[in-house]
């Protein structure tokens, strides 16, 4: 296992995606209801976004429930609800200095969860190091189809011309709207495959697979990503020659 003596530490990706996956499996494999791989995946969150704090990446990005999810056991969609209003943990927040926010169809979540989160999003807006972003009731198909609408109620008023709307127009409608782009978009459990998330915004992202479930993605295994992702190269379309 790689340490962090051999990240560099002036090429941390600013900002790091993640589809946390694997939590039902890993509860399974130890004879336990899927629920009990989701309290574990929360401890996990908690530790993930320290050491992404202490690297130094400004952005972290958490697939949290997606819209799909909602199609879930309703069992199951009930306790990751009431999991997710148990472990806001504001003091780890304040603590590391972390702006917490979400982006996602979050009318769609319980009232309760809707308050918790938003009274953490505003208690944390001041500061100033990583910002934690959860992605929870979210889709990429969803968000660009809000995004679309927004756009076109924008040309039916007459505030905005067709000929107006570029990628950036887009990216600006997007809820991902202030931060970058992905620097690198990590999935732990093994699938190789995206679902629905941030599709936009990883037109250029590095991408990380690995087979580690999610409650046992600590902080070593995000620093070997962090190491594999310095030893790409980005051309962006360019030629390697371009780039040096
Ligand atoms: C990820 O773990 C958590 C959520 C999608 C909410 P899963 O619950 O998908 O775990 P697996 O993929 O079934 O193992
Ligand atoms: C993706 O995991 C969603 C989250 C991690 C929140 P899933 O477990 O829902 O993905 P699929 O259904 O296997 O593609
Ligand atoms: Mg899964």
């Amino acid at each position: 296992m790689q340490d962090t003596e051999q990240i560099d530490l002036n090429r941390i990706p600013r900002h790091v995606a993640i589809i946390m996956d694997g939590n039902g499996r890993w509860a399974k494999q130890r004879g336990h209801e899927r629920s009990f791989g989701h309290q574990a995946g929360a401890e996990t969150v908690h530790i993930i976004a320290e050491e992404a704090a202490r690297l130094g990446i400004k952005y972290l990005t958490l697939y949290t429930f997606s819209t799909e999810n909602w199609n879930r056991p309703s069992e199951e969609v009930a306790a990751l609800m009431s999991l997710l209003f148990e472990s806001i943990e504001e003091e780890t927040f304040m603590k590391n200095n972390i702006s917490f926010r979400i982006i996602g169809d979050i009318a769609k979540l319980p009232a309760n969860v809707q308050e918790r989160l938003q009274a953490c999003v505003e208690h944390t807006s001041a500061n100033t190091g990583m910002c934690l972003v959860l992605a929870l009731s979210y889709s990429a198909r969803w968000e660009i189809t809000e995004a679309t609408r927004q756009i076109a109620r924008l040309i039916k008023d007459g505030t905005l011309q067709p000929e107006q709307i570029d990628s950036g127009l887009i990216s600006q409608h997007l809820a991902t709207n202030f931060m970058p782009d992905p620097d690198l978009l990590i999935r732990t459990g093994g699938e190789i495959r995206l679902s629905n998330y941030l599709l936009w915004q990883c037109a250029y992202s590095e991408l990380y697979f690995c087979d580690t479930y999610w409650p046992d993605f600590h902080a070593e295994e995000l620093r070997k990503a962090i190491c594999d992702y310095q030893k790409r190269e980005r051309r962006f379309g360019k030629t390697s020659e371009q780039i040096k």
